[in-house]
């Protein structure tokens, strides 16, 4: 992990970009509604299953934003993530959650949660499309029956390559700016994303940025394999304020994919 003195290098880093990230992760993401994703997470499970225990499991949990405000409606929590920087920042947010590092394609559990979340688009790291599948397999076999799995995806055909996030903050007297982007070729299972970090200060300017590959799909593509798997799939328009059916046009969308119960 480098400290802000140490962003200086413009050439993309090998490995885990979310151990450079990871001290910088929550400020990057100050604009994203924490509080909202967990409200409809917390609805829709109540609306979608019968449930009456609520062991919960964030798949790529980062900083656990979503485990620490998950308790709250009382859910249990458990994260994954395959970055231990990401995972010592989420034991320090939310101590009591069991956490596993571990690939999002890797974890073994079987019937062992109510309620699976993987926000931010997190799904796409399973690269590549074989280990998306893998992933929502492993899913599967972690709920118990009855139990739901709610994650966000995009679909490739609707990335704008031109178009970004850029977050901009002050920190004491440095401007920090964060801009995070998906460049899609067009075709293939390769969505590349682009992440940078730039710190102006009276002392200079840093520039730290990095390219990490995910995984491009469709959204039907993504119902197909969720059905394959043996998933009841609902799909929702990409807002967490409301919840209304996704009208088979926008290119985000939130899945309800739900385990069915077992049979008496
Ligand atoms: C965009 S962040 C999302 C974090 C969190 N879900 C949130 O909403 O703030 C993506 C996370 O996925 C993790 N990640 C990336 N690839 C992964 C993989 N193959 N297996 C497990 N975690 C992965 C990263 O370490 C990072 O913490």
């Amino acid at each position: 992990m480098k400290s802000p003195e140490e962003l200086t290098s413009p050439v993309p880093q090998p490995g885990n970009i979310y151990a450079d990230l990871a001290a910088y992760y929550d400020q990057f993401c100050a604009e994203v509604d924490y509080a909202e994703q967990c409200a409809f997470a917390a609805r829709v499970f109540t609306l979608f299953t019968t449930s009456s225990k609520r062991d919960y499991l964030d798949l790529a949990c980062g900083t656990g934003q979503h485990l620490q405000l998950m308790q709250a409606y009382d859910f249990v929590p458990s994260g994954l993530d395959n970055s231990a920087f990401m995972l010592a920042k989420a034991a320090e947010r939310c101590p009591s959650a069991q956490l596993l590092l571990c690939d999002l394609a890797a974890f073994e559990q079987v019937e062992a949660f109510d309620l699976v979340t993987c926000f931010l688009y997190s799904i796409h790291y399973s690269h590549p499309l074989a280990a998306v599948t893998e992933t929502l397999r492993r899913t599967w076999q972690a709920l118990k029956p009855g139990g739901i799995f709610i994650f966000n995806a995009v679909d490739a055909r609707g990335i704008r390559n031109d178009s970004g996030i850029t977050t901009q903050l002050t920190d004491g007297g440095a401007q920090l700016s964060f801009q995070s982007s998906w460049y899609y070729r067009g075709e293939g299972e390769v969505l590349d994303l682009t992440l940078s970090i730039r710190r102006e200060s009276a002392t200079g300017s840093e520039h730290w940025s990095d390219h990490h590959t995910m995984t491009a799909v469709t959204l039907p593509q993504l119902m197909v394999m969720l059905e394959n798997i043996g998933f009841e799939v609902t799909m929702l328009e990409h807002d967490y304020s409301v919840m209304s059916a996704w009208n088979r046009e926008s290119f985000n969308a939130i899945f309800i994919a739900c385990k069915p119960p077992a049979i008496p």
